[in-house]
């Protein structure tokens, strides 16, 4: 089957297919969102033609109409509502973000307050819950207790269950945003054998968690600024990103009309993976193995050989062909955290600089366009602040349940619900006859 034949009427845009097999032509609409590539609308194309796109990994496959985030990978821009994240990132935070990702305009003064204060007024978590804890051994992966206690909530909060009613789809909503932090800092407490640190509402949604991380009741804490500004800057840069593999999960999920708990715990599962949100726990520990800069040519070497599994961690992306906007600002991030610390010449910070340095002039990365992504540098800045590399995909998974609930609304919000459902090309065997088990060989 050939494309061919994109014809352009007054005001339809349309494709004509052709299957070559049985010279039957086809003619398909194209699609056209604000910016970005056009789609091909293949809805028919089973019911007319009887036959199925095959697209695995999704790499040229629109899945879903969407007005929250914009990528254009080849640029290296990213938006959220129109707005740029390096702005964002700059001039707003994170609860602004999530306001704007969810209900798709910026808060007014009122908004926000009322915002914030609803976020607040559910930052803890029922005692109950806390009990699980107990079961999980305090050397459990706390990716693996987020997954756990977040899909637990849903036994929890009856009362946010019903997603045909938009009340307990907004009260799930608030739960989730709010105890994300309040779950997470007790992940790590549980770890390091420290009592859990009930929420302060009289700080911000950053300065809370990290006073629930490193605060102990022995002795008063108050946040650093720089860094509670830090985390909210890294937050802002993690709230959303379109289409992704966890964000797909989400929708999955949510398609069969799973409650918001269970879904946002398939998210965090979906994130955990090293070629997604583990990669940032995966970045420190490939520079610790690096050790010195005189090894890195050994490992740019084993990312090179298509014989050796090993990947240089926090390159490369499926949508950016060009350097990651939200690497660009943690790489300006991690040198202002560090200044603050006072450790600017924090070894794996340098081992980081002269790896990205060597691999963007090596014409591996540079024709394939390899650029440092969004776990590239974030390791660096959490480390420097105390967070164990276990806790750094959670602390993706915190501010990124703003935007997977985002994209959750927005499909529920479609006119046409449907199932997710993808189809298949089957490679399996044709029918054949059973064999009964005195006759198997
Ligand atoms: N190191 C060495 N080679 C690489 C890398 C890398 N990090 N990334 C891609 N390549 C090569 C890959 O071997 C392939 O080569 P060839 O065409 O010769 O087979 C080519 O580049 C294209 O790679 P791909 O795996 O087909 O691309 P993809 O779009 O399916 O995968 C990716 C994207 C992010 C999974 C991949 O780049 C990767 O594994 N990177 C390392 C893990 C990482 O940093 N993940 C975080 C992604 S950003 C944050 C997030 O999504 O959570």
């Amino acid at each position: 089957m050939t494309a061919s034949d994109k014809t352009k009427s007054a005001n339809k845009n349309t494709i004509t297919i052709i299957n070559n097999k049985n010279n039957q032509r086809h003619e398909l609409d194209i699609l056209s969102g604000t910016v970005g590539p056009d789609v091909i609308d293949v809805r028919k194309l089973y019911h007319d033609l009887n036959l199925f796109t095959y697209d695995p990994g999704y790499t040229s496959t629109a899945s879903c109409d969407s007005a929250i985030t914009y990528i254009d990978g080849e640029k290296g821009i990213l938006m959220h509502r129109g707005y740029l994240i390096e702005e964002l990132a700059s001039e707003s935070d994170f609860m602004d973000v999530s306001y704007m990702l969810l209900f798709g305009e910026l808060p007014n003064a009122r908004q926000q307050k009322r915002f914030n204060t609803e976020i607040k007024m559910q930052s803890l978590v029922d005692e109950q819950l806390m009990r699980f804890y107990n079961g999980f051994r305090r050397d459990a992966h706390p990716m693996a207790i987020m997954v756990g206690v977040v899909g637990a909530l849903s036994a929890f909060y009856h009362d946010s269950l019903d997603i045909s009613d938009p009340k307990q789809r907004h009260l799930a909503t608030i739960r989730l945003i709010a105890k994300m932090p309040t779950i997470a800092a007790m992940a790590y407490k549980y770890a390091i054998g420290q009592p859990f640190v009930y929420p302060d509402n009289s700080l911000s949604y950053t300065g809370n968690f990290l006073k629930m991380m490193f605060s102990v009741p022995a002795e008063d804490y108050i946040p650093n600024p720089v860094l509670e500004r830090a985390i909210d800057c890294l937050f802002v840069l993690h709230a959303d990103h379109e289409q992704n593999a966890s964000t797909s999960t989400v929708r999955l999920a949510g398609s069969s009309q799973a409650n918001p708990f269970a879904c946002i715990a398939a998210g965090i599962a979906s994130l955990w993976g090293p070629a997604h949100g583990g990669a940032n726990e995966a970045v420190l520990n490939m520079l610790k193995v690096i050790g010195d800069k005189e090894r890195i040519p050994e490992f740019i070497a084993k990312a090179k050989d298509r014989n050796d599994p090993f990947r240089l961690m926090g390159f490369g992306h499926r949508v950016y062909k060009n350097y990651d906007p939200r690497a660009k600002v943690l790489k300006e991030s991690a040198h202002a955290v560090l200044k603050e610390l006072g450790v600017e010449d924090q070894p794996l910070f340098e081992l980081a600089l002269e790896l990205e340095r060597i691999a963007l002039e090596d014409e591996y990365f540079i024709k394939k366009k390899l650029f440092p992504n969004v776990d590239f540098y974030s390791g660096i800045i959490l480390q420097a602040m105390g967070f164990p590399s276990s806790m750094f995909t959670v602390m993706f998974a915190i501010p990124r349940t703003a935007g997977w609930l985002s994209q959750w609304h927005e499909m529920l919000g479609e006119s046409v619900q449907k199932i997710g459902r993808p189809r298949q090309r089957y490679t399996g065997k044709d029918h054949r006859k059973f064999v009964p088990k005195d006759k198997r060989v």
